[in-house]
């Protein structure tokens, strides 16, 4: 499957990440408020959020997609990631999602995420996933909101979360 490495919606420009957007995506992965549901639960320091920008850049390399750098077209403002994500050890192709706090609430994650799996389908894809802790309310909502249905509980890697898919 290859994605395109950039693209507009409405409102967003998606787009690779580069160097530059370190301040922006350290700020929001410094955020316990948005790391809560993610991983561990932790927030990083700048450098381990670099190596996370590196880790999806090289994702697209490895794969042919990933996420997408999420800027406001409107302002410019880097507002978050997502796209399509398929690390070894994942149970299926995921549509994932993380906004900076301040971007939440604006429907952009929906946004993108319709853009991610129209393009998923129309590439092949069977069926996507988003993998989700039973916490993350908001993020359920997202699921939903694409059309995901909850599958069940699942352990991925060393995480206990729900699994959330939508067929073609
Ligand atoms: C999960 C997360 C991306 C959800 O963000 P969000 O802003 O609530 O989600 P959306 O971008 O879809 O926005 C939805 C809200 O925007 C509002 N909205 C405003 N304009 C909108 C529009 N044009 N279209 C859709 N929704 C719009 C809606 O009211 C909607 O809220 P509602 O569903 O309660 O009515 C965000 O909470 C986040 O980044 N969390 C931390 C990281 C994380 O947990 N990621 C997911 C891991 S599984």
């Amino acid at each position: 499957m290859k994605m395109p490495l950039e693209l507009e919606t409405e409102r967003l420009k998606l787009r690779q990440l580069r160097e530059s957007d370190l301040d922006d995506h350290a700020a929001m992965t410094a955020d316990p408020e948005v790391m809560r549901f993610l991983n561990d639960g932790k927030t990083m320091d700048r450098a381990q959020s670099w190596r996370t920008m590196a880790a999806i850049l090289g994702h697209w390399t490895l794969k042919g997609y990933g996420f997408w750098a999420m800027e406001e077209k409107a302002t410019g403002k880097l507002v978050g990631r997502g796209g399509l994500w398929f690390p070894e050890g994942w149970p299926m192709l995921e549509v994932g999602w993380t906004l900076a706090r301040p971007h939440w609430g604006r429907g952009y994650a929906t946004e993108m995420g319709r853009v991610a799996l129209r393009l998923a389908f129309e590439q092949g894809a069977t069926e996507v996933c988003s993998l989700i802790d039973e916490g993350n309310v908001r993020s359920i909502r997202v699921a939903e909101k694409l059309g995901e249905k909850l599958i069940g509980p699942i352990r991925v890697t060393s995480f206990d979360c729900l699994i959330y898919s939508v067929k073609r």
